[in-house]
């Protein structure tokens, strides 16, 4: 036995509304003078305005960074380093998907102690304090708000590079899903498939603990009932609400017992063909997930039961075997393409597959799967996906 360390934002604000509760926040953490780190959707949807206007409401002056950019690179993120270097600015709000967030969180680190992207890559720990980021997520999502981890990708060699450490950790993370009833249903089924992966990945992960385990539980719970509701209907308040507390829920869980296979190889297939991070990792989920079950029937009919469709009266064998078909239907349901149809090249994919297994195994997360695969068997597993 031994104890598991659990770090969480120092504030959760989570409700209707939360994210109006910016002001407040900011002053309990004696923060007067924030960049707001956003993209330019959040500025054409009006969500940066309002926030603005919450702040000056309080005698709160902002500025704002909106070049971030999907699946960010080290280059994008630049600029807003030097903004936010050259300000005199106490905090950062990190407004929008997990894009914005990650970008927030290496900019924060980058601004205050300087250095490369490449510096802070995991096996290095980042502890070191940046500015205090406070994060107000648009979707649910990949938990980012509430993780210690960023992903920033090397455009110059296509390698997504994790940062892992306290220095990540978001000081405060406003939880509202009212932030998330106009999100397209693209986006919601991606994102939403990513908290599921999240969930499940915590759960079966060789880092899981008791602690972790009652959160991606409980995530999955408020998740999969919920998720087709939300893809069909982007108005149902009460699915986003819980979608979006099992969103966060996920990311305390696999923060705190780390994500393994699917995300391993899903960040080389985002990093070399450009799919958007939440639709690799649906890609993948049902092929790991059947690689992976032989090592942990039982964890894995604890995920079957917790997403509503299996139940104490299945075995684990027939639970997981609805768990292998549950995760398939909601695939064909969410419309999530195969990399065929996304427009990847065969030929392209399996001449870098090699390359893609050596990514995968280098970032660390196979190893904690409870199977860990060889690079063969991942080579194997990406070829399956065609
Ligand atoms: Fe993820």
């Amino acid at each position: 036995m031994s104890s598991t360390q659990v770090v969480l934002p120092r504030i959760l604000q989570v409700g209707a509304d939360a994210s109006q509760q910016l002001p407040d926040v900011l002053a309990s953490l004696d923060c007067r003078r924030p960049l707001i780190i956003t993209d330019k959707m959040m500025v054409q949807l009006g969500y940066v305005a309002s926030i603005q206007k919450v702040l000056e409401g309080q005698d709160i002056q902002s500025d704002v960074f909106s070049d971030t950019v999907p699946e960010p690179t080290v280059s994008s993120i630049m600029a807003g380093v030097t903004m936010a270097r050259e300000g005199n600015y106490d905090s950062i709000v990190a407004l929008g998907g997990g894009s914005p967030i990650d970008s927030a969180k290496a900019i924060s680190i980058l601004a205050r102690h300087g250095g490369e992207m490449r510096d802070y890559k995991f096996p290095r720990i980042v502890n070191e304090a940046g500015l205090p980021v406070v994060a107000i997520p648009t979707t649910a999502g990949t938990g980012s708000e509430v993780t210690r981890v960023t992903i920033i990708t090397d455009e110059t060699c296509d390698e997504k590079m994790l940062s892992v450490g306290v220095g990540f950790m978001p000081v405060a993370a406003l939880v509202d899903y009212k932030l998330t009833l106009s999100v397209p249903p693209r986006t919601t089924a991606d994102t939403g498939i990513d908290a599921l992966t999240h969930a499940m990945e915590a759960y079966v992960s060789k880092k899981a603990s008791l602690y972790s385990d009652t959160q991606a539980l409980e995530a999955m719970r408020l998740i999969a009932p919920n998720l087709r509701r939300v893809y069909h209907d982007g108005s149902d308040e009460q699915a986003r609400e819980q979608m979006m507390l099992g969103s966060t829920l996920a990311g305390v869980a696999f923060s705190n017992a780390s994500v393994a296979l699917v995300h391993g190889m899903s960040r080389p297939i985002g990093a070399m063909f450009h799919v958007p991070h939440g639709l690799s990792n649906a890609m993948l989920l049902p092929a790991v997930t059947e690689y992976s079950i032989p090592a942990a029937s039982e964890r894995y009919a604890d995920c079957a039961r917790a997403m509503g469709i299996a139940d104490a009266a299945d075995s684990d064998d027939a639970a997981n075997e609805k768990l292998l078909q549950e995760l398939k239907a909601l695939n064909e349901e969410l419309k999530v393409p195969t990399p065929a149809e996304f427009g990847i090249e065969k030929d392209h994919f399996f001449k870098v597959v090699e390359q893609m297994a050596e990514q995968a195994l280098a970032s660390g997360s196979p190893g904690n799967n409870p199977r860990v695969p060889s690079a063969e068997e991942i080579v194997e597993i990406y070829r399956k996906l065609w």
